[in-house]
């Protein structure tokens, strides 16, 4: 049987989820299971929980003048989430989609104002995340894409596309704007660029351990960004390859790469291609 599943399982500490406004909206998909708390302050908030599901959480119904209005929650069928606290607690009109069989393990959410986070079908983060997505702000990320620990911090206006397949180590940090003014001290001129906050990773794309990217990046398909490199106003367009160093630059051409450690792999091509080895 299919399920959604928030918290619960071993130590895990259990989801929490706060709305402080009106008119917001959760879905549970079909057989979910829960056993985190729910806090709602303010009026017309639903709850929608498919059939099959079973409850053993808190829902705790307030009132309060600050509010979140007309924000949506989907959580997809055999979603898994633990640990985890998801803050939609100021402005209006957020949407949060996780697709189905996603799972997410202690990660922080934070929509503070109106934007979109899509997280597409198993979808894993596996260790600790914190994502803030800013006023009028973007994340999507493809289907069967794995994250180990990830930082993703937005302002305002900022876009994140993450393709399907790709896997991130541990220490990843994705700032899609600067968050802050740096001006002219004569003038007061604005300095900082702020029209391309976008950070684009293609498809099945490795990103490595301590890799930073920031604004006006494009990672192309099938490539890696090698331990600790650092990219900004770089949009790299040629597919697989790999991209290391500060300021990194293309180290290789033509490759590709696979989830599987070496030997593995190795293993795997001496049945395949034995002429290869
Ligand atoms: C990116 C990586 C996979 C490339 O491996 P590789 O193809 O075997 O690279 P090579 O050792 O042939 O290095 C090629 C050149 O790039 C340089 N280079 C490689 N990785 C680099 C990095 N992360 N930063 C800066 N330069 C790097 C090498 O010094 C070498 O330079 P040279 O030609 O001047 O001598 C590897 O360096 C790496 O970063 N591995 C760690 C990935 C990771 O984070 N794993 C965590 C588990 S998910």
């Amino acid at each position: 049987m299919r399920r959604a599943d928030f918290g619960g399982g071993g130590n895990a500490e259990p989801l929490r989820i706060s709305f402080f406004g009106n008119n917001n909206t959760i879905v549970i998909a079909r057989s979910a299971k829960l056993s985190g708390l729910i806090n709602i302050f303010g009026d017309n908030n639903s709850i929608s929980f498919s059939p099959l599901s079973q409850f053993s959480s808190g829902i705790y119904i307030g009132k309060k003048d600050d509010l979140v209005r007309s924000s949506n929650l989907c959580f997809g069928e055999g979603c898994k989430i633990s640990n985890s606290n998801i803050d939609i607690v100021a402005g209006s009109n957020q949407v949060l989609n996780i697709g189905n069989n996603s799972q997410l393990n202690s990660v922080y959410i934070e929509q503070p104002g109106k934007s979109e986070a899509h997280i597409g079908h198993n979808v894993s983060f596996f260790i600790k995340s914190q994502i803030r997505i800013g006023l009028q702000s973007e994340l999507n990320i493809g289907d069967n894409t794995t994250i180990n620990e990830i930082f993703i911090n937005s302002a305002m206006n900022s876009k994140i596309d993450i393709g399907q397949d790709c896997m991130f180590s541990w220490s990843v940090v994705l700032f899609p704007d600067d968050c802050h003014p740096i001006m002219d001290k004569e003038t007061g001129k604005l300095l900082n660029s702020h029209n391309n906050n976008n950070i684009h990773i293609g498809k099945h794309c490795w990103i490595g351990y301590g890799v930073t990217l920031l604004k006006n990046v494009t990672i192309p398909d099938n490539s890696i960004v090698g331990m600790n490199s650092f990219v900004i106003n770089k949009q790299f367009d040629e597919p697989n390859v790999i991209i290391a160093g500060s300021p990194a630059k293309v180290i290789k051409r033509n490759i590709d790469w696979d989830r599987d450690i070496p030997q593995v792999y190795k293993e795997k091509l001496k049945e395949k291609e034995p002429a290869l080895l």
